[in-house]
């Protein structure tokens, strides 16, 4: 994870960083993921908002990208924020992963994800995908559970195979993900920048309470 304070970074200063922190060559868009509203994301509160992620609701744990491309970091740039709520929550899975015993292990081995959501905002469909996976550069083990997303504005459908009492299983792990040491909380101040590591780490973040103002940009880095 890699923390910076920075005040009045332009866009342009924030995709300069972005493509230093990527290991492609080539264009932008091979080294920063591009959406239809293009390389950076306005993430602000949206009274009218069709889909969580723009309302104040708290945002179960991801990943980015599942639904189209993964990138491998993410790069979070908080321009507004003030009051309580809305702070961001990480998991460390390969940490959670060395702390299971052999025969959890081996349960967790066997365990298939499918989610699926309609497309109401920039992502939707559906994607498969073991719970057990590897990271693509470091080779470490890391989980690929998201938390089901029980919303009216948008829900994510996650359905368990492979093994029995599927969510008595899932309300373990998750529970696991959610206590020390695994879970690092980050309360936001005007002009913090972080970059994280899109495959070891799951993402969520807290309901946004008072703090209705918080707003960022984000970067996907391939
Ligand atoms: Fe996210």
């Amino acid at each position: 994870m890699l923390f910076l304070k920075h005040q009045n970074l332009s866009d342009q200063d924030l995709l300069n960083l972005a493509q230093k922190l990527s290991d492609k060559e080539g264009p932008l868009e091979d080294k920063v993921l591009h959406w239809d509203f293009g390389p950076i994301m306005n993430m602000k509160f949206d009274p009218d908002a069709k889909n969580y992620l723009f309302s104040s609701q708290r945002v179960p744990l991801h990943w980015d990208g599942a639904f189209y491309k993964t990138p491998k970091k993410l790069l979070f740039y908080c321009t507004e924020t003030s009051g309580s709520g809305g702070e961001t929550f990480f998991v460390d899975t390969t940490l959670v992963w060395e702390s299971l015993s052999e025969s959890e292990k081996d349960i967790c081995r066997k365990v298939k994800l499918r989610y699926e959501t309609e497309k109401l905002s920039h992502y939707g469909g559906v994607f498969e995908t073991n719970l057990v996976t590897t990271h693509p550069d470091t080779g470490q083990t890391i989980l690929r559970l998201a938390e089901r997303v029980e919303t009216e504005l948008n829900p994510v459908k996650l359905t368990i195979t492979g093994v029995t009492n599927p969510w008595g299983f899932y309300e373990w792990l998750v529970n696991k993900f959610y206590s020390a040491p695994f879970l690092y909380e980050h309360h936001w101040q005007t002009g913090d920048v972080l970059v994280i590591d899109n495959f070891r780490y799951l993402h969520g973040r807290r309901e946004l309470l008072t703090n209705k103002n918080r707003s960022f940009k984000r970067i996907q880095i391939l």
